[in-house]
């Protein structure tokens, strides 16, 4: 162990210290390594070290020792700065975050590398215009049909196809190997059968709910867990439902998936915080796309899902009720959760 030698009232190694302890405050909010900081903490091998024969205590130091100082402070400025600003050795692997005051970390749109399940649906369709219109650097377009994205777009340069059938584990094992550098991961997709407990004859169409709303959400995760939208700086956005908090009996089967999301949203978002990662959920309510048109009017826009979701998901949010009316519903949800349930309860299957 080197001598620390007086500098003024700090040591050399004072200095030193507190640039790579903001760094290694910042890495480990961004899932930094152990390797990484060590790195950094032997970065004041580089910042000159003062020579024997100055005397730092005197008021007047001569020109070679007064040089020295300077240079040692400007290092240190740089490497602070580096490490506040922007941290030039993880460009790579980290995906562009807006670093608040206070330690805050939000996921920044600009410059994101996106996927999209279910993008050529209602609301994907909306989120890939949205993210376009924020200045995403890449969209990956997960679709069971890439035929099916024909003409929905115009802008094609940032936009990457991929066959995404959520209920197939090679596609699932493919596509998070080709969207590896995804640093904000949207499971969008849903399905969704209005069919009820005791009126469906079979699991059919309640397995399939499961299959796509919560298993697949779990796998594809799962898939890209390597990816800097798990790893580094990144987010992750599930399309859940308002009917993950109440269920609506004529779409009971698909509640329950929703709800299963809604837990396992909770569990990733435990598991990531220690890495930085922000885990949002969306509780919309009854959306303008034609697979869910036997629900009720008013609705909201599929625009407006997508615009509110991006703006929380920039502000650092971890749920979001989307559009006015989801805000509404949520406020009712707040006050009296039962009353609310059973004003839904009201909408059931007949049973034969
Ligand atoms: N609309 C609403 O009222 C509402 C309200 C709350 C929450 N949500 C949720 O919002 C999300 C988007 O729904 P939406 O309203 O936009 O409905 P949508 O237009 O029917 O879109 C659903 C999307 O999911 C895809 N999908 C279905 N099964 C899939 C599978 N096995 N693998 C991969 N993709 C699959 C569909 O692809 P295909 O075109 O190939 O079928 C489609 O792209 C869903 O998670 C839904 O539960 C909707």
């Amino acid at each position: 162990m080197r001598q620390a030698r007086p500098l003024g009232n700090f040591s050399h190694t004072h200095l030193v210290e507190a640039a790579t302890s903001n760094l290694s405050r910042s890495s480990l909010e961004n899932g930094g390594t152990v390797a990484r900081r060590r790195f950094f903490g032997h970065l004041h091998w580089l910042v000159p070290r003062p020579r024997s024969s100055c005397h730092w205590l005197v008021p007047r130091p001569r020109s070679s020792c007064r040089l020295t100082l300077i240079i040692t402070y400007v290092i240190n400025i740089i490497i602070t700065m580096a490490i506040i600003i922007d941290n030039p050795w993880e460009k790579q692997s980290q995906a562009p975050v807006q670093l608040h005051f206070f330690g805050e970390i939000h996921m920044k749109i600009e410059g994101s590398v996106a996927l999209v399940t279910g993008a050529n649906g209602g609301i994907g369709q909306a989120f890939v215009r949205e993210l376009l219109k924020r200045g995403a650097k890449k969209i990956y377009l997960g679709v069971r049909d890439p035929g099916s994205l024909r003409g929905l777009f115009t802008e094609s340069g940032k936009l990457v196809p991929v066959m995404l059938d959520l209920t197939k584990p090679a596609q699932i094992e493919a596509a998070g190997k080709v969207a590896s550098d995804v640093t904000l991961l949207i499971n969008n997709a849903g399905a969704v059968a209005f069919s009820g407990a005791l009126a469906a004859r079979d699991l059919v169409a309640a397995r399939q709910e499961m299959e796509v709303n919560y298993f697949g959400l779990l796998a594809l995760t799962q898939a890209l867990r390597n990816s800097p939208a798990l790893r580094s700086g990144g987010a992750i956005v599930n399309v859940l439902s308002f009917l993950a908090l109440v269920t609506l009996p004529v779409a009971g089967t698909y509640s329950a998936s929703k709800s299963a999301a809604l837990a396992l949203t909770r569990t990733l978002r435990a598991e990531l915080k220690p890495r930085g990662i922000q885990v949002v959920g969306v509780f919309p309510v009854q959306t303008d796309t034609p697979a869910f048109a036997p629900l009720p009017e008013p609705k909201l826009k599929p625009e407006e899902v997508a615009a509110g979701t991006l703006d929380a998901v920039a502000a650092g949010e971890e749920e979001v009720f989307p559009g006015a009316l989801s805000r509404g519903a949520a406020d009712f949800f707040k006050k009296d959760p039962a009353a609310l349930q059973a004003r839904m309860s009201t909408s059931v299957h007949a049973v034969g």
